[in-house]
């Protein structure tokens, strides 16, 4: 049935592909962000309105917009050199990219990289795939580039 399931929502996914489509479940997503990243990263929009997390939390990169984003390229953060050569490859951050991220951010780097030297800035491993499923769909509220495109059509 999960197979099933999965089958049609990326079959929905890609018949809306103008829709953020996430798996995971926001709620579930809202606390586990709370007890597992806030510790590092807040969520700020353009204005400097924290939507998600405390305020002047810059131990992580602030994740407003995250999705549709090149990685490493928050003005004024300090990455690691592989995350920012990541980044540089062409990789963006959608949800099948993140999941493997969040569930081991250095063996993402080496394996993204083909480089067993790489390394990772970020100390933090999320321990299921559901889990990282849930943040992701949580994250996915904050400023997309389509909720970010809908905006501008709305204001225009
Ligand atoms: C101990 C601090 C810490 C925790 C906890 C942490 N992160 Fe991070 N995170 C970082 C740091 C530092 C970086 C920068 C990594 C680098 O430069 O290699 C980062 C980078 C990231 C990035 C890349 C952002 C970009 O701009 O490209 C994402 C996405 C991310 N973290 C998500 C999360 C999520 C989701 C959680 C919770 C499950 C989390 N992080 C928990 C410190 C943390």
């Amino acid at each position: 049935m999960k197979f099933t399931t999965g089958a049609a929502l990326s079959a929905l996914a890609l018949s809306f592909a103008s829709l953020p489509a996430f798996a995971g479940d926001i709620e579930a997503g809202e606390s586990a962000f709370q007890s597992q990243c806030q510790n590092c990263h807040n969520v700020a929009n353009e204005d400097g309105e924290v939507l998600a997390g405390r305020p002047n939390m810059r131990t992580g990169p602030n994740l407003y917009g995250v999705f549709g984003r090149q990685p490493g390229t928050v003005e004024g953060f300090r990455y690691g050199a592989s995350l920012v050569e990541v980044g540089e490859s062409g990789v963006v951050w959608d949800e099948e990219v993140m999941v493997p991220y969040l569930l081991d951010p250095t063996t993402f780097l080496r394996e993204t990289l083909d480089d067993r030297r790489a390394r990772s800035q970020m100390s933090f491993r999320v321990r299921d795939e559901a889990t990282a499923r849930d943040i992701i769909a949580f994250l996915g509220q904050f400023g997309s580039v389509d909720a970010e495109e809908d905006a501008a059509e709305e204001g225009s």
